[in-house]
């Protein structure tokens, strides 16, 4: 039996900032942001959006069957709650109806590949049924951090079934983990802490690792593979990745994979980073950009989450693959976004559901997208579907 991705959506929020204007504003170079580190917007997340109200739009954007649909699994490393699973909210937004497992999953930016995975064992213990698959994150850092041009913040949706019509995921999954301290996020704070350049060198570990031992267990190499998609807290990230297994490709497969990397990349530069949904955003870019993709063609995908697990696997595209995806519907919505000076982005960043028992009102100012967080009272949130 074939299983994988039958459908996939993004949604981001409609505000950013340009980064050539973030680095006027911190006194750095443009080129830094835009080169060095490979970005050139990045969302601004008003407090009436979180990965609930952006996880909701992006599955929103799916044909769900909630008579077959058996599993909501939502992996993010930026919950609004240390107990209950945001899935439950997701399932009541979009009337997904009550016979259904909803469950959240965390490892950093490793937790929507840990949803994946279990969807995909889900539709193979339960092969008709379909499971929904949410990686969604708000990146933050704090303003005028080294992590600030790598926030951002987005929601992937994926319905994962037998017969899929998009990819099929190959049972050949090489997972790494071991305890490290690169990246983390105290349950008093909204703001991520990071090691940055230890995290980085982690994830070109954890990625050489499991490289190594896919190849090594596969028999599988560099040119069996049409196009490398990997997590992108920022573009640069994956490009040092991509240069790493390069020399291993001919000179011809080396432009090509360039040119897909290149492709996986556009929507990352646009929107920043999307933690868990990275990787997927990734692979949603490449689907809609590159012209050469073909039924039958191998995608690699490397996901790292901070603890650290990192995971490599493929997928193999379908036939008729292209009759489920709409970039011009991804690139209306981006296109369609509001750009905020610096002044007025900090200004967002600054208004947020405080953490602490205190009601809290949003702005309705800013209410925007399918669905919001109109605020907190009595320390639960209230969310509905936008007017
Ligand atoms: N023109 C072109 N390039 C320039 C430049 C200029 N004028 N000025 C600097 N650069 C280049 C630098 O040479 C450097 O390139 P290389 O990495 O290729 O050498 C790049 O711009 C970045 O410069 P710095 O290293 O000086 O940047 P920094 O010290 O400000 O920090 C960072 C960069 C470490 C990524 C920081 O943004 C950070 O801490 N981010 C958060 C942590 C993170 O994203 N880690 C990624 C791995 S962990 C993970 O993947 C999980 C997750 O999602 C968090």
């Amino acid at each position: 039996m074939t299983i994988g991705i039958d459908q996939i959506a993004f949604d981001t929020t409609t505000l950013f900032v340009d980064l050539r204007d973030l680095a006027q504003a911190r006194g750095d170079e443009p080129d830094k942001y835009t080169i060095g580190i490979g970005q050139d917007q990045q969302a601004v997340v008003p407090s009436s959006q979180d990965i609930v109200t952006l996880g909701a739009s992006a599955a929103s954007r799916l044909t769900l069957d909630p008579a077959r649909l058996g599993l909501i699994a939502l992996g993010t490393e930026s919950g609004v709650d240390a107990s209950k699973a945001a899935a439950l909210y997701v399932q009541r937004l979009l009337k997904l109806g009550p016979w259904v497992r909803a469950v959240e999953l965390k490892e950093a930016c490793y937790g929507g590949t840990a949803a994946l995975m279990m969807a995909r064992d889900y539709v193979a213990a339960h092969p008709d049924r379909q499971a929904l698959v949410i990686a969604a994150d708000v990146a933050r850092y704090g303003l005028a951090t080294p992590g600030e041009v790598t926030q951002g913040a987005g929601a992937v949706a994926m319905v994962v079934s037998a017969e899929p019509r998009l990819l099929a995921l190959s049972d050949d999954s090489v997972h790494y983990a071991e305890d490290i301290q690169d990246f983390w996020r105290p349950v008093y704070t909204d703001r991520a802490l990071a090691r940055g350049k230890f995290s980085t060198e982690q994830y070109l570990r954890f990625f050489n690792l499991v490289w190594a031992r896919y190849k090594a267990t596969t028999g599988r190499g560099i040119a069996d593979f049409k196009a490398l998609c990997f997590h992108l807290p920022y573009t640069k990230m994956g490009l040092k990745a991509l240069r790493q297994v390069l020399p291993e490709a001919t000179p011809a497969q080396q432009a090509a994979l360039s040119s897909a990397f290149t492709a996986s990349a556009a929507y990352s530069r646009r929107v920043g980073n999307l933690y868990t949904g990275s990787l997927y955003l990734g692979l949603l870019s490449l689907l809609e950009h590159a012209s050469d993709l073909a039924e039958g063609d191998r995608i690699g995908l490397f996901s790292y989450g901070s603890g650290a697990v990192g995971e490599f696997f493929s997928a193999t595209l379908q036939p008729g693959f292209a009759a489920q995806l709409d970039a011009a519907g991804t690139l209306s919505r981006l296109d369609a976004r509001r750009r905020l000076t610096v002044a007025e982005y900090e200004s967002v960043f600054n208004d947020k559901v405080p953490y602490g028992p205190a009601d809290y009102e949003a702005d309705p100012a800013l209410f925007a997208g399918r669905f919001v967080l109109t605020g907190v009272t009595g320390q639960e949130r209230q969310y509905r579907a936008n007017a």
